[in-house]
C-alpha cells in the first residue's frame, strides 16, 4: 500500500516548533532597534525575528545554477549593488532610460559580495538604527553605546569582520562562484566595477553597448545616489515596520566616519580589523 503523503502544512508547523525550541536555547543579547533581541547561532548574531527564516533556509534552500545572490553586511551598499545588478542583468527587457524601471525585483544566484570599510559601516548602521528606534519611540543609542556593541560583534549578522572573512575565503576558494568587491572601489571606479560584475554574472557589456549606446553610463546614472534617492517610491514608500525607504539613502560617501569617530574609537576599530584580518591577505 502506498504511504500517505506528508501534509506540507503539518511539516511546516512541526519544523517551526523545532526551530522555536532551538532558538530558545541560543545565547541572546540586546537588539539595536526593531528586534527584541539577537540570537547567537553558528558564530553570528541574528535578529530574533529572522532566526526561524535562517533555519528554514538552511534546511530547504537550494540555489539554482542560474541564480545570482547579492550578499553584504547591512549598510555596506546593498541598495546600490542590487539596483546596479538588476539594471545590468535586465537591460534587454528594461532599458535604463525606462521611466518606470522595476529596480528591486528579486533575481537571486552566483554570489556577488559587497564589503565596505567597517568605520563607515558602523556610522551608517548607527544612524540607520536610530532612525528605526525613533519610529518605535525608543531613545537613540549614543555613538559610544552603539560602538561597544559593534566592536563586540553584536550587530545584525555580525560580527562584521567574521561575515566579511567568510565571503573573502569563499572568493579565494571558488573565484568562479564568489566575486568580492568593495564600496570604496565602486565609488572610485563605478564603470569598471559594474563591467566586472556584469561579466561575472554572465551579462558582459559589448563594446557597442558601452561605447555607442552608452549603456554603462546610463545604468550608473539610473542607479546613482541622486537618482535613486529622489524617486517617488523612495521618498514616500515604507518598509512594513513603518520606516521610510528614504532611510536607506543618507550621504552615500566614503570616509564620513571622520566626522563622528574619536581618535580612541578609530584606534580600537582599526586594531580589531588588523587582528581579525591578519594573515588573510585582506586590507581596507
Ligand atoms: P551612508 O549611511 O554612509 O550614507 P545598505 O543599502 O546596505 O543599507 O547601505 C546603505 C548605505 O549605502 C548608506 O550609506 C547609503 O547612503 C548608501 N547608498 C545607498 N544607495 C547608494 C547609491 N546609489 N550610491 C552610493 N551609496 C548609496
Amino acid at each position: 500500500m502506498a504511504e500517505a503523503e506528508a501534509d506540507p502544512k503539518e511539516e511546516n508547523e512541526s519544523s517551526y516548533q523545532r526551530y522555536k525550541i532551538l532558538i530558545s536555547s541560543l545565547p541572546k543579547d540586546e537588539g539595536w532597534a526593531f528586534e527584541n533581541y539577537f540570537c547567537h547561532y553558528q558564530g553570528f548574531w541574528y535578529p530574533d525575528t529572522y532566526c526561524p527564516g535562517v533555519l528554514a533556509v538552511q534546511d530547504h534552500f537550494k540555489a539554482r545554477s542560474s541564480d545570482i545572490i547579492v550578499a553584504t553586511t547591512p549598510k555596506s551598499g546593498t541598495t546600490w549593488i542590487k539596483a546596479l545588478l538588476f539594471a545590468a542583468v535586465n537591460r534587454g527587457m528594461y532599458p535604463p532610460t525606462y521611466n518606470h524601471h522595476p529596480y528591486m525585483i528579486d533575481s537571486s544566484s552566483r554570489i556577488v559580495y559587497l564589503y565596505r570599510n567597517p568605520k563607515d559601516v558602523f556610522v551608517s548602521m548607527w544612524h540607520f538604527n536610530n532612525k528605526i528606534r525613533a519610529t518605535v519611540s525608543k531613545p537613540p543609542l549614543s555613538a559610544m553605546e552603539a560602538f561597544e556593541r559593534f566592536c563586540k560583534g553584536v550587530s545584525q549578522f555580525g560580527p562584521f569582520w567574521d561575515h566579511v572573512l567568510v565571503y573573502w575565503r569563499a572568493s579565494l576558494e571558488r573565484p568562479q562562484q564568489v566575486l568580492f568587491i568593495n564600496y570604496e572601489k565602486l565609488q572610485a571606479d563605478p564603470g569598471g566595477v559594474l563591467k566586472r560584475v556584469a561579466h561575472f554574472v554572465g551579462f558582459p557589456f559589448t563594446s557597442e553597448e558601452e561605447k555607442e549606446q552608452g549603456l554603462v553610463d546610463k545604468i550608473l546614472r539610473l542607479c546613482s545616489f541622486e537618482n535613486l534617492s529622489s524617486l517617488e517610491v523612495n521618498k514616500t514608500g515604507k518598509i512594513p515596520e513603518g520606516l521610510g525607504y528614504g532611510a536607506f539613502f543618507r550621504k552615500g560617501k566614503v570616509g564620513d566616519w571622520a566626522n563622528y569617530l574619536t581618535s580612541e574609537m578609530i584606534e580600537r576599530i582599526d586594531q580589531i580589523t588588523e587582528e581579525k584580518f591578519h594573515g588573510h591577505g585582506l586590507k581596507f
